[in-house]
Order: structure tokens, then sequence, then C-alpha cells
């Protein structure tokens, strides 16, 4: 049976194939909004806060884990993909495993952590909302949830600003990447919502510039229940 291309399967299935592309992506530092801007941003964001443990969901292959690690917190990355899991506990510094969104909806960590931490890595629809509704009882009463993800209105691009799903793309990557992850665009006020509908009721959000363009290089939401 073929998978729906615009579907949070397809988006599973294609990080699979790029495991190793992406490896050497983020470590070769070849994304260029990351070295200038989102990487710092996510860091010096969640450390603000500091947390003492905290959990990274969709960690890839590890690096955000491994840099709060640096700063003494107790970090569990977790990730669908096992190629990607192996690199992060090979790099060492921090805890891995591997666990899909839908099985940590379906309560399989059990765990309480400060700071729940999601770094580009809440791409797709079911599988987003689905482990959104189960993060509030991974946090500690006063926990915090990082997002930190594509702004609604930079990535809109010329397409109607209304939620959907939306094909990939790999433009400006290199051609070792294949099959690109389809994405479910979220506009900033449905993103609020479905926090808010979690059961979030402090939220906050920061807007790192780009300074090349002077636009949004990403949103960060920063949640308390
Ligand atoms: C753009 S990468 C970001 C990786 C990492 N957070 C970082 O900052 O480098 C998106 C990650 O989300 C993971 N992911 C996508 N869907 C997932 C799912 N349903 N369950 C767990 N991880 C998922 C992918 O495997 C991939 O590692």
């Amino acid at each position: 049976m073929s998978i729906d291309p615009l579907s949070d399967a397809k988006i599973v299935e294609s990080w699979r194939k790029n495991a190793g592309p992406w490896v050497s992506a983020v470590r070769d530092q070849k994304i260029e909004s990351r070295k200038l801007v989102t990487n710092q941003a996510i860091v010096e964001t969640v450390m603000s806060r500091s947390p003492l443990t905290a959990l990274d969901i969709g960690c890839g292959e590890g690096w955000l884990a491994r840099e709060l690690a640096g700063h003494g917190m107790r970090v569990m990355g977790v990730d669908v993909v096992p190629d990607l899991i192996e690199q992060a506990k090979r790099a060492g510094a921090g805890e891995f495993q591997v666990a899909s969104y839908e099985d940590i909806a379906a309560g399989e960590l059990d765990m309480q952590v400060d700071a729940v931490i999601a770094n580009f890595s809440l791409i797709g629809k079911e599988s987003v909302e689905g482990v959104l509704r189960r993060i509030p009882s991974l946090l500690t009463d006063d926990g915090t949830l990082f997002i930190q993800t594509l702004h609604p209105v930079t990535a809109c691009g010329e397409l109607p600003y209304t939620d959907g799903w939306r094909k990939g793309s790999w433009a400006g990557f290199d051609d070792d990447f294949s099959d690109p992850a389809p994405w479910y665009f979220r506009t900033m006020e449905r993103w609020l919502q479905l926090l808010s509908e979690t059961g979030f009721q402090k939220i906050e959000t920061r807007e790192p510039l780009h300074p090349a363009t002077g636009r949004p290089a990403s949103v960060i939401f920063i949640a308390q229940l």
C-alpha cells in the first residue's frame, strides 16, 4: 500500500531516508539560518528558564540535547528515526531513545521533566496534535514547553495564509537529500489555539530575526500550564 504523500506517515518515511545527509548538514553547520540565528535562540530561550531536566522530542542527531547537557542539564532525546538516535548516542552527552510522537501520545514515555523542547520537529498534523495533548503530563508543575518552528508569516510564501498540508522541498540543501517531507502549515492564530486547547495557559512568543533579511527566522513558543 502506498503512503499518502501529504500525511504524518510520509514525514516519517522521508526522515528515515534522509538521516545520513541530515547528520552532515547539522554537524557541518550547512544550514545558514541555524548557524546565524535559530540555534542560539533556542539554547538561550531554554537556558533563560533554568530547567534542570529536559526532554527533546524529535531530537534528530541530538545537537541540542548535547548542548544543553553541556550546560549541566539532564536531557533525554527521542526521535522516530533509529539511525538518528544511533548517531546521537555515538556522539555522547545526553540519553537517547527511539520513540515516535505516536508512542509518546500512547503513554510510552513515563517521566516528568522541567522542559519539553521541540526544535523544528513538530511538522505534521495528527502526530503533532497527539503528542501535544500528552505533554502536560510529562511536565513538572511549573515546567515549560518550548517549540521552535518556521515562522508562519515568513514560511507562508505565496500560498493562502490558511492551515493545511504543503509539499516539502529541500531547496537550499545539497543533492544528497531526496524525497522531501510534506509539512502541515499552521497560522500563528492556530498554533496559539492549539496550545491553549492542550491546556497551556501562559504562552509567550519570541520571533528571532534573520540578520540579513530583517525578517523572522523562526517563532519560539514558550508555554506553561
Ligand atoms: C528538522 S528535524 C529537527 C531535528 C532536531 N530537533 C534539530 O534541531 O536538529 C525534524 C525531526 O523530527 C523528527 N520527527 C518527525 N516526525 C516524527 C514523529 N512522528 N515522531 C518522532 N520524531 C519525528 C524527524 O525524525 C527529525 O529528526
